[in-house]
């Protein structure tokens, strides 16, 4: 359930915008950076960066073709590497500076290339120098796209996500320093606060630029943006301009032009699809949960998230709060037994984990408040691809959702195997969670209503990827294009 690396060329309509200024800040308070408490880390310092930037967002076929003169524009390239929970991916751009340092980017096939390696860094924690090694191919990849005498002014960038959020601090830097030794003699352009874990936030936010660059409505009314819902492997985030009051450890705060939105943006950790549904498996192993049929039935832990006929030992570790070091380990086997409805309430029951500790007016998802949602909605990711897999259109897609989740919760596993031969196993035993995790999280807690079709699915907007990296590489590039400042994000210690 992971994106494609196809891009597609740009169409040949050409978008033109006035050059705009684009400024982003953090709130004033520093909750910002202050996320994920049950993790117990902490970021502790901050870079903390407001610029602004003079920016042409101009999407012209003509880029590389030559009809511009080429005295007056720079051809540059930049490279952000997504260091993702389950994969770690290079993006590599080319794009263009003009007369007022303007940057003019191509997310078409010749502005943009990627590639992935697997698994992500997070999973290297136990061997830190795997992790720097990990990014060999990549940077092989990066260097056979750009012209060797153009490596040493390519910015080259690599921004951690939940994966490594969710490992310790020391950890993470183990990990990180281990990137940067390999970055260090890559040839490109490099300093060490350039690889960094991201915040949650950050992601929401460069999500949520790079899905408005697309659809024409950065520099426009903010009331007329599109907010953005993401279900990640680890994390999910949502993003959007509200006009509702909320607390500001939830506002982030981007300045474009005369315009200011004023963006609620938060990222819920461990609730991304992989990461809930291991706590499902936890939980009902250790019998977290007090699901009805449960407490009638003796014996097996039933799973309701797996069809029935799917078998397989399941090995848990709890880890108890008294000794972190401790880890006891133990089989377990689960009854599965698929039901959608059961499932979707083992799910909702996830996302409500942590509500007796609410300190907000109301709290939507764990402990943490959400306004009311606004305005147009895309849900990306794993949204995408659950209703990709189950072959939906993009717009109330929740009400077909939800048939089609009974359906294959229902189904026995034998004939989903039959029916689905091409799937991976582990990839075809998830769609029922993810199916009843979707309509738990947009349904039952965000209050998105079935056939509501102002939130639509999607991976891309016209030939643009809706991928965080290209908004963090947009904001970037042209902080770096006009006044040569680095636009924080990242928590760098
Ligand atoms: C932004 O504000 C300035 C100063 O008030 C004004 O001169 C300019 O025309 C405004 N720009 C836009 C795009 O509204
Ligand atoms: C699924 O569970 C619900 C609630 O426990 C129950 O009413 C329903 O009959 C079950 N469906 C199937 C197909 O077992």
């Amino acid at each position: 359930m992971r994106r494609l690396n196809a891009r597609t060329r740009l169409n040949s309509k050409s978008k033109l915008m006035d050059p705009i200024k684009l400024h982003i800040r953090s709130n004033a308070r520093s909750g910002l950076f202050a996320r994920n408490p049950k993790t117990g880390t902490h970021s502790s310092c901050l870079i903390f960066a407001s610029v602004l930037i003079a920016l042409a967002f101009l999407l012209s076929y003509a880029f590389f073709s030559g009809k511009s003169s080429p005295d007056a524009a720079r051809i540059k390239f930049g490279i952000v590497i997504d260091g993702g929970s389950t994969g770690t991916r290079i993006h590599v751009f080319k794009y263009r500076l003009e007369g007022g340092n303007n940057a003019v980017f191509d997310f078409g096939k010749d502005g943009l290339v990627s590639m992935r390696v697997n698994p992500g860094l997070s999973s290297l924690a136990e061997d830190s120098h795997g992790a720097g090694q990990s990014l060999l191919k990549l940077l092989e990849f990066g260097k056979s796209k750009i012209p060797m005498e153009s490596w040493k002014d390519t910015e080259i960038r690599l921004m951690a996500t939940a994966g490594l959020r969710l490992l310790q601090e020391n950890v993470q830097q183990r990990i990180l320093e281990s990137c940067r030794r390999v970055l260090r003699s890559s040839g490109f352009k490099f300093r060490d606060e350039w690889a960094s874990v991201i915040t949650g936030s950050d992601e929401g936010v460069y999500a949520w630029v790079v899905a408005n660059y697309a659809l024409g409505t950065l520099g426009g009314d903010p009331l007329r943006t599109t907010g953005i819902i993401e279900l990640g492997g680890a994390s999910a985030q949502v993003t959007f301009v509200s006009t509702e009051e909320f607390p500001a450890e939830f506002l982030r705060a981007v300045r474009l032009g005369n315009t200011t939105y004023n963006l609620y943006s938060n990222s819920f950790l461990h609730f991304g699809l992989n990461a809930a549904h291991d706590s499902l498996r936890e939980a009902l192993i250790t019998g977290d949960f007090n699901l009805a049929t449960q407490s009638l039935q003796k014996g097996l832990p039933i799973d309701p998230c797996s069809p029935k006929g799917y078998s397989r030992n399941v090995e848990s570790q709890k880890i108890s709060p008294s000794s972190t070091n401790n880890e006891n380990r133990y089989q377990s086997t689960l009854q599965s037994r698929g039901n959608f409805s059961e499932c979707r309430s083992a799910a909702l029951m996830l996302l409500q984990k942590g509500k007796e500790k609410c300190s907000y007016q109301h709290c939507d998802m764990g402990s943490t408040f959400i306004p009311r949602l606004q305005g147009k909605f895309l849900a990306t990711e794993n949204f995408f691809y659950t209703s990709k897999f189950f072959e939906l259109g993009p717009s109330a897609f929740l009400s077909e959702l939800m048939t089609a989740g009974q359906e294959f919760c229902e189904e026995d596993w034998s004939n989903l195997k039959k029916k689905y031969q091409s799937n991976d196993e582990e990839d075809l035993l998830r769609y029922c969670f993810s199916s009843a995790y979707s309509v738990a999280l947009l349904h039952d807690s965000l209050g998105v209503a079935l056939n509501d079709e102002r939130v639509k699915v999607a991976k891309q907007v016209g030939s643009i990827p809706l991928d965080w990296a290209l908004g963090a590489f947009i904001l970037q590039s042209t902080a770096d294009a006009s006044h040569g400042l680095y636009l924080g994000g990242g928590s760098l210690n």
